[in-house]
């Protein structure tokens, strides 16, 4: 067992924040929380500290929805919306990826990057390639990130450069899984890429794998009003989105939506009975020009949201500058309305970056007892003094504005120090 020692701050619950200055955090061999206290017992007393002193103890990133082979892009190609983006630029990145040596090389680079950006958790994006889908998984167990990477499914529109047969979807996908059962702490999603790349073939495929296997499932819906018209050209049947997944059984619990910018009532309803989660990315939704998703009206109608960097959609792979640009978005939507609607907090995107992306994962509420530790240790002693007392609570909304890779001086992952401080 081990304490670390800190001024831990906490969420759990949307917009809830809860400060214990100089804290303890009571670990046991594995690295899962004993207690979280103020106040340590006499034998706890006794137990080696990793005493923090005046840094910051906060929840690590959870980081919900990002295409690993579009790190190389990142930051390029902000001159079209989506569907242009995906064939001028996206589907040509990714075919790279046939590459094993050139994936090995970015994600060996990502998976670091996460870690040091202080990102424990993900559901991600591969690309369609089985080798490569492996090479990120391993890159990223490497490197202590935790979570679910899915290889790619689409066989249909993704032009010359990124294409699969549907048979070759799916003997690749068998493949694939029976290649997965080597990792231990990065396991297999489904990954239909949207309605879009994959035939209704392909799909009730998918749906029954999903249920045989009981795998979950991430796919884009109502990301941009060109794209809601091609989905209901190419499947009249259905007169929403959400249905194309829902008829091939894949509109369940657990299923990763990223996006839902252009949502109504039929469809919010939809989400919330299904216990669909939604990945939120509010800077890709920026950058492509996608729209402002209303995330307080998700939230307060029972939605489970949680938040995504979408690289390279979004541009930044830090989520403390995704959880921000969402407070930014959110105030952009509240200056836009008619009526009233009060914009994020801090705690608010705080929570929806964290705590809400965690329990995903079979996490609890704040740091709960009996979890594993995801935690990271922040050291914002570079801030310029106020020439006065700084509160906690103070420097706590400042380093959520203000975080860079140098101020994270360790990480914990899944109970184990993955970045020392
Ligand atoms: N929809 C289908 N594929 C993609 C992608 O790669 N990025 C984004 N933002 N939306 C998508
Ligand atoms: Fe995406």
């Amino acid at each position: 067992m081990k304490v670390i020692k800190g001024n831990i701050v906490s969420t759990s619950g949307f917009g809830e924040l809860k400060i214990i200055e100089n804290g303890f955090l009571v670990l046991d061999d594995i690295g899962k929380i004993v207690t979280v206290t103020n106040q340590l017992t006499k034998e706890q007393e006794l137990l080696p500290l990793v005493d923090y002193k005046e840094h910051l103890i906060l929840h690590s990133f959870a980081d919900m929805h990002l295409h690993a082979p579009q790190y190389p892009m990142l930051g390029m190609g902000m001159d079209l919306s989506l569907l242009d983006w995906l064939n001028t630029y996206t589907f040509e990145m990714e075919a790279r990826f046939a590459d094993k040596e050139y994936a090995r090389t970015v994600y060996q680079k990502l998976a670091a990057d996460l870690i040091n950006w202080g990102t424990t958790r993900v559901v991600m994006f591969s690309s369609l390639h089985t080798e490569a889908t492996w090479i990120l998984m391993e890159e990223l167990e490497k490197a202590g990130v935790t979570g679910y990477v899915g290889k790619v499914n689409m066989d249909r529109n993704g032009g010359k450069q990124l294409q699969e047969t549907t048979e070759e979807s799916k003997q690749e996908t068998l493949r694939w899984l029976d290649g997965c059962t080597r990792f231990h702490f990065i396991k297999p999603i489904l990954t239909p890429r949207f309605t879009p790349s994959c035939t209704d073939e392909l799909m009730a495929w998918l749906g029954e794998l999903a249920k045989e296997r009981q795998l979950y499932i991430q796919s884009h819906m109502n990301e941009n009003l060109e794209e809601i018209q091609l989905v209901k050209e190419l499947v009249p049947d259905c007169d929403r989105y959400w249905q194309t997944y829902a008829k091939h059984q894949m509109w369940k619990d657990h299923t990763i939506m990223a996006h839902c910018v252009h949502i109504d009532e039929q469809e919010i309803t939809a989400l919330k009975k299904a216990n669909v989660v939604v990945a939120h990315c509010a800077d890709s939704n920026i950058n492509i020009c996608s729209g402002i998703a209303p995330i307080r009206r998700l939230v307060k109608e029972g939605v489970w949201v949680t938040l995504g960097s979408d690289i390279a959609g979004g541009a930044q792979l830090s989520m403390a500058e995704v959880i921000t640009m969402t407070i930014r978005s959110s105030k952009i939507r509240a200056m836009q309305k008619k009526e009233k609607e009060a914009f994020l907090s801090v705690a608010e995107g705080y929570y929806l970056g964290t705590v809400s992306g965690h329990k995903y994962f079979g996490a609890g509420e704040g740091f709960c007892i009996g979890d594993p530790l995801h935690a990271i240790v922040v050291d914002d002693s570079d801030r310029i003094s106020l020439g006065r007392e700084i509160s906690v609570k103070e420097r706590f909304e400042r380093i959520i504005y203000r975080m860079k890779k140098e101020n994270i001086i360790a990480v914990y992952s899944e109970g184990r120090e993955v970045k020392k401080g």
